[in-house]
Formats: C-alpha cells, structure tokens, sequence
C-alpha cells in the first residue's frame, strides 16, 4: 500500500468537532507512489487512501484555478465589473449577482458547526446559496462571506468576502478551509459537507445526540438537523427542532421558530426542494471531483511508467459504479411529506434543457422522489463536462449498462422500463456524447 506524508492534515479540533477524520490518512499518487491493481477496490469508498493533493497532476495549491469566483476576481482586476456593498448584507446580493447564483435557492442552517461558529444561532442563522457549480454562506454580523467554487480541474476551491475590506484585498483565496472540507466525509477530496445534528438553543452542537453526515440517501429522519425547513409538511424530520434544555432527557426535541424578521438576509426563505437538491448535489460533486483526480493522477503514472492501462481501467471502473449508482439515485431514500410550491423549484428547472417532448433532467417530482427522471442534470454542468475523456467513458458506459438493462441486479429494479426509457430518449437529445453507449 502506498504511503505518503498526509497532504490534508486531520487537525484535532476538526476531528473533535466533525468525528470524520480518521488519524493520519495516507495517500496515494506522489511519482514513486505507483498505483497497483491491489490498490483498487470493487468500490471506491472501500480504499484506504486518497489521491493526494500535491500529486504534480493535481497540484491543488499551485495551480490557477478557473472557477466561477477566480473568473470574477479576475473581472473584476481588469475593471470590468465590481461589487457593492450595501447596509443590509454587505457584498452578498452584489456577489451572489456576479456569481448568477439565485437568492431562491436560500437555505438556513443555525448550528455552529462552521468556520464562524460564534455568529451563528437560530436568530441569526448562517445563509448558505448555491448554483451547480458555486456554494455561498453568509451569516448576519459575521465579517466573512464564505464561498466554495468548483473548479472542473482542482476541485472546490474556497475563497472569503471580507465585509470589512474594500479594494483588492476584498476576496481572497484560502487553503486553511480543508481543515474540515477535505476529509472522509467529502471522499478525500477538497469538497463539499452537509451535517444534520442536535442543536441547543444557542445553536452549538450536541455530537452525542445526533449527528450525520447527509446525501440523497439519508433517510428524512436524519436530514436537517440545525436546519430551518419551509414547505414541507408530513414529514418526520430533525429540522426547525432543538434540543431542549437542560435537566430535561438530552434526546427530546422540541420545537424552534425562525424569527418573523430576518433582516440581513435576502428572503425569510429555507425552502425544503432546495436543501433536496443540495443534500443530492453536493456528494455528487465530490465524486465527480474524486474520479477526476483519479484520472488524472492514472495518467501522469501511466507517462511515466508508474501504473499500467489495466489499473487506470480499473480504478476508473470503480470510481464509474458508485457514481452512476449516485447518478440514477438507486439509493436515494424515498422522499416522505407533501412538499410546497417555491420560487427554488421554479427558478431551478427554468434553465433546464430539454427533449423534442419537454422533458428535462431538472423537472422535480417532490413527490415520492427528486426528480421525474432520476439522473443528475450535473451531467451537464462544467466540472463534468471538463473530466478527462476516460473517466467520461467509464461513467456513460456504467450508466448505460443500467439503462438499456444490460445489468439486472435486483438493486436497479425500481428504475423501472419505462422510466429508464424516458432517462435514454432525454440524454440522447440533449447528450449526444452517451448516445453511443445506449445504442451498444
Ligand atoms: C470547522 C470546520 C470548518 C471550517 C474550518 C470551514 N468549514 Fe465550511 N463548512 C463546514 C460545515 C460543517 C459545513 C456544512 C454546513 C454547516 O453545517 O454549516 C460547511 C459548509 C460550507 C459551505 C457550503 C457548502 C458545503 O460544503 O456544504 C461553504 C461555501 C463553506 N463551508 C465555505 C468555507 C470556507 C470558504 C472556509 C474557509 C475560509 C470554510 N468553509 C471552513 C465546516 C467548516
């Protein structure tokens, strides 16, 4: 087994706080650390390394990154745009503007469990916005915005928004992120995390009680802890609860209501289909993230004799069955409760490109699932787009195999004939690329 020094360092108060680090990590992908076929297993979550973030094909601190938010700054060096502040949230609406992030997709989480805790409470709870490929967190009062933007090579790369600051200094790129959002909970990578805990009434964290990592497949139970939720009803959830207080058996909850006035903040909103879509998109964009590294890392060690071209097919394969799995929502856990109409779920399918028959990969069902078609419409996005052309390869050919039945594992059965008819005819049109795969 490969081993190398730990290029995401796990710091002890990290650990404490987020019980995701598991001691020292060792990596694979220096040059003298060669990929072998023992280094891959059946499914990626099941490796004991993780590629390594000063790899000469990675090189995550050193490279120029072409994200949304370097792409601004950049703009904004060459005086072609600027932000504005304003007395209610500073740069946010100006920023989330530029970045063409809509103020619809507004989540509110009041746990601390984030770079800055202090600020954050049920009274002035952390905003967190997001597009498919930028996420951005603002707390009232607090002097840093907070944003993560993907970059299709480096992966999330974050930077802050001094609201204090004006001039260049205003945004600057920060590594000391990785901290907590390189770890196993974002697989390794520098990426994204979603935590649903129990939460006091001052909003800090009870780990004992609580306390999950979520993705699609999280069952509702799970979800939303320290989470306001709107629009949502008949649901058995653990947002817009807290813990309550003290002398008090430590697992009873009890409700907690988001102030009438939220003044800072865009809108009043946490709508329930946006944090849907968020608890499915952020993992994903972490393994898109993962297997691109994968790829590249492969390639640089097949130039230069490391590996070989079985490995890199192996160890892409690998990476391509938990994706596609991840992308056809196989486990995604069945959405309960009656979710409302929201200017999120509106603004969210607006852009969606669509099949001679209307149909999109962003129509939402919200009824018993996601969407109407379940495959991620990140298909579509930059980073996705920008993979290397075998990781491509190996994640169509894996989703194919499930759609034209080529597999028939009782795991994909409730992707039934019709509906992954209806997922081929919408990819053919508006992804040519797969096309071949589906007609093999
Ligand atoms: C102490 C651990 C910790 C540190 C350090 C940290 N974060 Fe986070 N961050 C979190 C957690 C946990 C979440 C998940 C949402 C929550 O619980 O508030 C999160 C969520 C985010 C999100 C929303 C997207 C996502 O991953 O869910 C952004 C954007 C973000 N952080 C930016 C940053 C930036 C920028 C920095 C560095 C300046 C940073 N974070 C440092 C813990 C941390």
């Amino acid at each position: 087994m490969p081993s190398g020094t730990s290029a995401f360092k796990c710091s002890s108060t990290a650990a404490a706080l987020l019980l995701l680090c598991l001691g020292p990590l060792s990596f694979a992908g220096a040059s003298e650390d060669a990929l072998t076929l023992a280094d891959v297993s059946p499914l990626p979550s099941a490796r004991v390394w993780f590629p390594s973030d000063e790899h000469p094909a990675i090189d995550y601190a050193g490279r120029r990154s072409d994200d949304a938010m370097a792409l601004l700054m950049r703009r904004i060096a060459e005086s072609k745009t600027s932000l504005h502040r304003d007395d209610a949230s500073g740069y946010l609406t100006s920023l989330l503007a530029a970045l063409k992030v809509s103020q619809d997709s507004q989540m509110l989480v009041f746990s601390k469990t984030s770079l800055q805790r202090q600020f954050i409470s049920p009274q002035t709870p952390r905003a967190i916005f997001f597009s498919d490929e930028v996420v951005v967190a603002h707390t009232r009062g607090a002097p840093l915005i907070e944003v993560a933007a993907q970059d299709p090579r480096l992966g999330m790369v974050y930077y802050v928004v001094d609201q204090n600051a004006a001039g260049p200094d205003t945004i600057r790129r920060e590594t000391a992120c990785l901290r907590c959002h390189a770890s196993l909970a974002s697989v390794g990578v520098p990426g994204n995390l979603i935590r649903s805990v129990g939460v006091r009434a001052n909003g800090a964290a009870a780990q004992q009680v609580a306390n999950f990592n979520t993705d699609h497949r999280s069952p509702m139970a799970e979800r939303w802890g320290g989470w306001f939720v709107d629009g949502i009803a008949g649901a058995k959830h653990m947002g817009n609860l807290m813990l309550a207080e003290k002398g008090a058996d430590d697992s009873v909850f009890v409700p907690v209501t988001k102030p009438s006035t939220l003044i800072g903040y865009p809108s009043p909103h946490s709508a329930a289909a946006a944090l849907l879509v968020f608890n499915h998109q952020m993992h994903l964009m972490n393994l898109l993230i993962r297997i691109g590294w994968d790829a590249r890392i492969a390639d640089f060690q097949e130039k230069t004799k490391a590996t070989t071209p079985d490995v890199t097919a192996a160890l892409l394969a690998s990476d391509a069955r938990e994706i596609a799995d991840y992308m056809l929502f196989v486990d995604e856990a069945p959405l309960t409760g009656q979710v409302a109409e929201s200017a999120f779920a509106k603004s969210f399918s607006a852009s969606a490109l669509r099949d001679g028959q209307g149909r999109s990969l962003r129509d939402l069902d919200l009824r018993t699932r996601l969407l109407r078609y379940p495959c991620s419409y990140l298909m579509y996005s930059r980073a996705f787009e920008a993979l290397p052309a075998p990781a491509r390869a190996a994640i169509y050919s894996r989703i194919a195999e499930i759609l034209t039945g080529k597999d028939r594992d009782a795991r994909y059965a409730k992707l039934t004939p019709v509906i992954r008819g209806d997922i081929s005819a919408i990819l053919r049109s508006t992804k040519p690329e797969i096309g071949a795969y589906l007609s093999q």
